[in-house]
Parts: C-alpha cells; structure tokens; sequence
C-alpha cells in the first residue's frame, strides 16, 4: 500500500489510530487498536504476576573502583504466550537486559560480543562518555566481533540512565526486539539511601497471531511504533507488593519507542527528586501526575496508603502527541500497587535539600535546530520528520561546538508532532519554553539528556559539552531517528 493511501484511511480527531491497517513491514495483519489488550491467536500477555527485580550485570573486577564485565546481544526464544515461544534479541538472555549498577569514580569495561545477524552497537544512554566509547551509529559493531567499552563515571553523575543499540537505521528493531536496560550509577553520598528502591523499566511489545514481534509499519515509522503493549520490568501489568505506608524510591525509565507515559497512580501523589541526570536541588510535589517521554527517566518517591490490602493502578494516561490525533495514545494500566495485610509503617521523610544543580553561568554561543517537515501536514508519510530540514547523514557536520563552552540552543518545532529530542555527551538543562517575550522559563533547575518539544513550540536548554568528537542529536522516537530526524554536533577541542 501506498503511503498516501495508507494515512488517507486514518481518521483525523478520533483519538485514536485505526486498526488493521496493513503497513509496509508486512505480518502486521490485525493491527490492533492503540490501547487495546492484544489478543494474539486468543491468548493475551500474562498479567498480575509480581514486579520482577531486574537482575544485576555481575562485576567481575576484583579491585574497588572497577566494574568489568561482558554482554552478549544474542537472538533468544522466550515464551510470552502460553504454547508459544516468542524470539527476541536480548542482551544475556534477559527481557529486559540486567542493569548496570556502578558507583561514581568507577572506571567501568564492558565487552559487547555481537550474535545478532546485523550491526550493533551498545549506546551508553545520557553518560559523558568520549567520543569514541558513546556507542553511536558511527561505531558498527558487526555480527561475530566484540567490541570492548570503556569509560570513567566521574563524580555528579549519579543518575539513571540506561543502554541500548544505536545502529544506523535499526535502532528501533533492535529496541522492539528486546534490547534494552537501565545503567544506574551511585553517589557516595546519595541524601535518600535511607529510602528503599524500586527501578521500573518501561518497554513496549506488539506481538502479531503467532506470537512473534511484528515489524514496523508505515503508520509506525510515520508517528512511531503504535500498538505495543506496555511491560514494567518485562511484565505485564505486574503487581508491586509494599508494606501499608511505606515510603520508596522510584527510578521509572521509559524505553519505548514513542509511547510518551504521563504517570499517574490513583489516590497517592508523586515527589519528584530526580530527572534523566540525577537528583534535583529540592523535591518538586505534590505531583498528581509526571510525563515522561521517550528515553526520558524519573525518580518519583511514593508513599503508599496506609490501607492494608488496598489495590491501586498506576497508569499512562491518554496522551496526544500530534495535532491530527493520529498519534495519540488511549490510556494504559501499567502497574498494580497493593498493600499487604500487615498493620502501616510510619511514612519516610524526605530531606528539603537533595543535590544542587550548578547552575552553567552565561551562554557565550547561541544555536537554533529546527524540527522540520517535508510534505503537506501528516500526508507526508514516513522519513518526512527532519532536523533543519535535512535528512542525517553521517558524513556530515551540522553543528560546531567548541569543548567548554557554554552555549544556548533554541529547538524550534514547526512539525504537527511532538518530538523528545535528545542530544549525546553531556546533560543539558532546559532554560524556558516559548520564544522571546513570550518564553517561560523552566520551573526548576534540573540535567536532562532528552527535552520534549511539542508541536509548534519552541525549547531553549543551556549546555556544556566537556569531551571532543562527534556526538548525535535526534528525536528518540526511534522510528523518526532512523528515518533521518537526527544531525551530527562536532565538538572541537579549545
Ligand atoms: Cu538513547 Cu542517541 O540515544
Ligand atoms: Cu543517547
Ligand atoms: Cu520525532
């Protein structure tokens, strides 16, 4: 089907996108409704099992201030459907990945050995990396070879983060085939240690009738992967069991392709400590809900009802990220919170000051990115999302900086999507939203890796890149990244 005709079908307003569109990857045949359970051949994703702990990758430096250790990106077989065995490309074997978690000042090598039948690569997700170690689709690894990553963590970068593949055209096959997971590092002194910890993966899984991951349509590389359904820590709607008012930690990454999750968990209230780079100078709450977008994290803390036995759903609430309502998502359960039977705990106290978020001092550059579109409205169809209006191409240089210096970047979108736009080497802070007398500046000071920009506004972050080489800038909708929404920053050395 052509383009044209394919996004002819969709409906403009309805909320929603329609089903069973066959799109161009083919086997996507019974497309079901954003939203929707996905029944495939009858049997849906087991629900309601208990929230997995994610494993730890083992270290295996027997010296302090070392983490070594070696993943394998390997095709696996899991079985998600009952009777079926669905294949998957995981990192060691595991849906998600098992999560790197380090200290600050570690050095830190990791050997990537790559089975898959294509190109790979491991991207170090929000880290200040070198160049060279950044995993980018610069940096091929091919099938059959291994490739060593190393890297410091250097003090201030306690955060969340996370890894995944970063490979010139199939980053969003290789994210919706299994391989992703969070990269934690640690201060050695974290203000909410006392505060137990809960690490949430979001991802997403579309699996077609026989129960095999279905490839990308042209809808989905038009507004991003549509359709999946929504796995916290690879579960699906799993049940996260706590002691009647306790209080804990919660670093909630979301790995989908484009599902944006604006989290709301009913009757509690979030406090915000921490975003993509770590915690923020003071807590920000009550928050009765936080959006998160694409490859954004956040630490949320919760304090739970003092009911026992109580039930409650955490949820991505409906969400429109286009103007023609062709990308908007329905809302999703996510997360059963329940209370146990034992009598309440006394809530935990959060202290008023966390970590400052130095402030960058004056910009001394000022650059503008455009968000662009080809084509008419959304009947451009896929490949049609560009930064400057310009397709990515990897031999070329869009934007000099210089290591050290500060500057302003304006992102400007003049697309009818919205677009997380995510910039490698370094986390940024977002200054204010709106253009000239009309910005408004940022709430709160806080490091950031990815800044949503929704359609017809315009972002304005501050930013020091501190390494030299080339670093990507992109939409982390991964559809819209590999079909060219993406620019090359070359940050030369003073
Ligand atoms: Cu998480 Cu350039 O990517
Ligand atoms: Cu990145
Ligand atoms: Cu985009």
């Amino acid at each position: 089907m052509k383009r044209r005709e394919f996004l002819g079908m969709a409906v403009a307003g309805a909320g929603s996108i329609l089903p069973g569109c066959g799109g161009g990857g083919g086997g996507s045949a019974g497309m079901p409704m954003v939203g929707s359970p996905i029944a495939s051949g009858g049997a849906a994703l087991t629900q309601g099992l208990p929230l997995k702990s994610l494993a730890t990758l083992a270290n295996a430096a027997p010296e302090s201030g070392r983490f070594a250790a070696s993943l394998v990106a390997a095709p696996a077989g899991l079985s998600l459907l009952e009777g079926r065995t669905t294949s998957l490309w995981l990192y060691n074997g595991l849906l998600p990945g098992p999560v790197v978690d380090v200290r600050e000042g570690d050095r830190v090598r990791i050997a990537v050995e790559n089975r898959l039948p294509l190109d790979t690569t491991v991207h170090w997700h929000g880290l200040p990396v070198p160049a060279d170690q950044d995993g980018s689709p610069l940096d091929p690894v091919r099938p059959g070879s291994t490739r060593v990553y190393e890297f410091d963590l250097p003090s201030g970068t306690a955060g969340t983060y996370w890894y995944h593949p970063h490979a010139h055209q199939t980053t969003a096959q290789q994210v919706s085939m299994g391989l992703a997971a969070p990269f934690i590092v640690r201060a050695g002194d974290d203000p909410l240690a006392h505060l137990p910890e809960v690490t949430m993966l979001v991802t997403g899984i579309r699996l077609d009738a026989n129960g095999q991951v279905s490839p990308g349509t042209a809808m989905d590389f038009t507004v991003g992967r549509q359709g999946e359904q929504l796995l916290v820590n690879g579960g699906r709607l799993p049940v996260h069991s706590v002691r009647p008012g306790s209080t804990q930690r919660w670093r909630i990454l979301n790995a989908t392709s484009a599902r944006y999750l604006r989290l709301a968990l009913d009757g509690h209230a979030f406090t915000l400590v921490g975003t993509d780079g770590g915690l923020l100078g003071a807590p920000v709450g009550p928050l009765s809900e936080v959006l998160v977008a694409p490859a954004q994290r956040v630490e949320i803390v919760v304090t739970a009802s003092a009911t026992p036995g109580a039930r409650f759903t955490l949820r991505a609430q409906r969400h429109a990220i286009d103007t023609m309502g062709m990308g908007s998502y329905a809302a999703e359960d996510l997360l059963t919170l329940a209370t146990t039977a034992e009598s309440p705990v006394a809530p935990l106290v959060i202290p008023a000051a966390l970590r400052p978020v130095a402030s960058l001092g004056p910009a001394v550059a000022r650059k503008r990115v455009t968000l662009t579109q080809s084509g008419m409205g959304m009947m451009a169809g896929a490949g049609s999302f560009l930064i400057d209006g310009r397709p990515f191409d990897m031999n070329r240089v869009d934007y000099v900086s210089t290591v050290g210096d500060v500057e302003d970047w304006e992102i400007v979108n003049q697309t009818m999507m919205d677009h997380p736009i995510h910039i490698h080497g370094t986390q940024f802070q977002l200054l204010s939203r709106g253009s000239g007398s009309f910005a408004t500046p940022a709430p709160y000071a806080a490091w950031i890796d990815t800044v949503d920009v929704p359609s017809g506004t315009a972002a304005t972050i501050r930013m020091r890149q501190d390494m030299p080489g080339k670093r990507m800038v992109h939409c982390h909708i991964l559809e819209h990244e590999d079909e060219g929404m993406m620019a090359v920053l070359e940050v030369r050395p003073r």
